[in-house]
């Protein structure tokens, strides 16, 4: 977390050097799957971030070097909620989404 720019966090959490106390892995997380992420919120370790347009900002900063714009933010997150598996989640009660918008 932070690849190319710094990750300000007020998490005192380290990453994968909390375990190996290896500087190499200060600020190593795995990856979280992006499958649902429109439901997972707070995002990140330290659940920093409120909404996906805020992460996708963030990560895009943080991780790629890149200030998208909001319509390219709007866009990245439609892309995001394209993969959330809302009959999935129906079935297993994760969240009350009317049949009428359960794709076919
Ligand atoms: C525009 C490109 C990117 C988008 C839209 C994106 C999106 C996201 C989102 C939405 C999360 C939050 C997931 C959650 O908390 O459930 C996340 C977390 C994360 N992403 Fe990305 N990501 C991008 C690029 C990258 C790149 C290039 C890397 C590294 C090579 C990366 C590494 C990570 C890591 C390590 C986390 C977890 C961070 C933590 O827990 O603090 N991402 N990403």
């Amino acid at each position: 977390m932070g690849l190319v720019a710094k990750c300000d966090s007020k998490n005192k959490a380290q990453g994968v050097a909390g375990l190996t106390g290896k500087d190499a892995d200060r600020m190593t997380f795995k990856v979280p799957t992006l499958r649902n992420v429109e439901m997972t919120y707070p995002y990140f370790h330290d659940g920093e971030a409120d909404s996906l347009e805020k992460a996708v900002d963030i990560m895009g900063k943080l991780q790629v070097g890149r200030t998208h714009t909001p319509d390219e933010i709007a866009k990245i997150v439609a892309f995001h909620q394209r993969h959330t598996e809302t009959e999935t989640l129906r079935l297993i009660g994760y969240a009350s989404i009317p049949l009428s918008e359960v794709p076919a």
